[in-house]
């Protein structure tokens, strides 16, 4: 009895490394979308994101894919924003 729990114990305990091994698998497979940036627009006073987008013709959507880490409600003069990329 007590060899059969071990048993399971073990299985399940194999099943847990086994799921986290291909967990981790997939994070190192899938690499991070890196991005290329090929114009960018420096920021100036009174700009907001949405005039930006707007002035450049970048759809809103592809503005914020190639622009991750920008905080349009912290925008800042100076602050070079991306108007075209690509992401892969
Ligand atoms: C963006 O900036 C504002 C104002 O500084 C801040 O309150 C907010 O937490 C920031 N958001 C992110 C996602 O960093
Ligand atoms: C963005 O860059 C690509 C490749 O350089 C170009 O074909 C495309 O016309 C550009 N788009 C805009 C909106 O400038």
């Amino acid at each position: 009895m007590a060899k059969i729990i071990n048993l399971v114990l073990v299985l399940s305990l194999l099943l847990v490394v086994a799921s986290e091994g291909q967990f981790l698998v997939n994070e190192i497979l899938k690499p991070p979308a890196t991005l290329k940036c090929e114009s960018v627009y420096g920021v100036k006073s009174g700009d907001t994101c949405f005039e930006i987008a707007e002035t450049f013709n970048v759809p809103t959507e592809f503005f914020d894919s190639i622009n991750p880490n920008l905080n349009c409600t912290a925008l800042f003069v100076g602050q070079w924003v991306c108007l075209n990329g690509t992401l892969s």
